[in-house]
């Protein structure tokens, strides 16, 4: 739906008043009515060097979730304030992994005397508490983009990797990418005793997985791809890694929302495309490449609905505030985990490649 005229000219007015003193960043799966005020639009990690980089800007307005408006609070200076317009916008991956629950894990891997071998490594999609305590234990944050990289780092530091929260993330990674077996992931339940697994499935494994996943692109299945290939001959499948891994597995291309973006960008006229990721990413890739055939890969509507909750009224809001003197949503990680937080995304950020 178009948006609405009259707040489009208020965000216009407020962030014309505001001029350089704010800056808007807009993840890839935000709604068409608040990309158009994004300063710049990117995924997880092009964000989070975006926030990083704008030591001027005194208000960064966040359209994202939650994580990542910490994340960019742990990068900027003391004097920048991080805005999140609407504080219910969270991720319920990061959600799966809680600190309690993540220490209770490391005690079980220090009881059996493994923990000291073993690197912990999160996905950027987790809280400021969960990198605090990957940045004390000496391990590192990935995105979707550099996830391999961030892998390839660990196993050089010990000989085991805590993957957390995304399970899909870590095992399309580990089986794809490095080159290990399924049969050297497992699978850790927080919700079950010791994970719910045996002592020696812990000593053996190489990659233990969080049982996490991506509530938007753990609904792509099987039948998704082979239903596509059967009505569409001759399509692509391109899909996000946090898609299950038998999805991955039968699909033709694999990547972060940036690499979904160039690879479309690349693609010749008339060469057909499903595409299993965030849907406002999905409609707007099929806009902008009339001349290519771009499809979402289910035929469920498949929109991050925490995402959308940052709307149009939303920002007007926060950018009307700040025009008034008002500071609303902030958000802010405490000194003592930012700190730690920021060795391990300094640690992602120092990643050869
Ligand atoms: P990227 O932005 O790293 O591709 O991750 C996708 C996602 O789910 C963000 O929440
Ligand atoms: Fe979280 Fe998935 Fe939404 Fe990303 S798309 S914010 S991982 S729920």
């Amino acid at each position: 739906a178009p948006s609405d005229p009259d707040l489009v000219a208020r965000a216009t007015a407020a962030k014309a008043k505001l001029g350089s003193k704010v800056f808007v960043l807009g993840h890839h799966y935000q709604r068409d009515e608040v990309i158009q005020f994004a300063d710049v639009t990117g995924d997880s990690f092009k964000l989070a060097r975006e926030a990083a980089a704008r030591p001027d800007a005194e208000y960064i307005v966040f359209c994202g979730v939650h994580f990542m408006a910490e994340s960019a609070d742990i990068l900027t200076t003391d004097a920048q304030r991080v805005i999140l317009p609407d504080l219910a916008a969270g991720c319920s991956m990061a959600d799966m992994a809680v600190l309690g629950q993540v220490e209770a894990a490391w005690d079980t891997l220090t009881e059996l005397g493994i923990a000291g071998t073993t690197v912990p490594v999160t996905y950027m999609n987790s809280s400021a508490d969960i990198k605090g305590f990957v940045g004390r234990n000496g391990g590192v944050v990935c995105t979707s983009s550099n996830a391999k990289r961030a892998l390839d780092w660990a196993f050089e530091q010990g000989q085991k990797v805590l993957f957390l929260p995304d399970q899909h993330l870590g095992r399309n990674t580990a089986v794809l990418e490095l080159g290990l077996s399924l049969d050297d992931c497992v699978l850790y339940d927080p919700h079950k005793p010791g994970g719910g697994l045996t002592p020696e499935q812990l000593r053996d494994a190489k990659m233990i997985l969080w049982r996490g996943h991506c509530s938007v692109h753990g609904r792509f299945t099987l039948d998704s791809v082979n239903d596509v290939r059967e009505r569409v001959p001759g399509v692509n499948v391109l899909v996000h890694p946090e898609c299950r891994h038998e999805v991955v597995t039968a699909s033709d291309y694999v990547g972060s929302t940036e690499y979904i973006i160039k690879t479309i960008e690349a693609a010749p006229a008339g060469s057909a495309w499903a595409l299993g990721t965030e849907l406002n990413l999905v409609r707007r890739l099929a806009l902008a490449h009339p001349d290519k055939q771009i499809m979402f890969l289910d035929k469920a509507v498949c929109y991050c609905s925490t995402m959308n909750r940052i709307d149009l009224p939303h920002l007007v809001w926060a950018l009307e505030e700040l025009v008034a003197g008002r500071v609303v949503n902030q958000i802010t990680v405490d000194a003592d985990t930012a700190h730690h937080a920021r060795v391990a995304l300094d640690q992602m950020l120092a990643l050869p490649g």
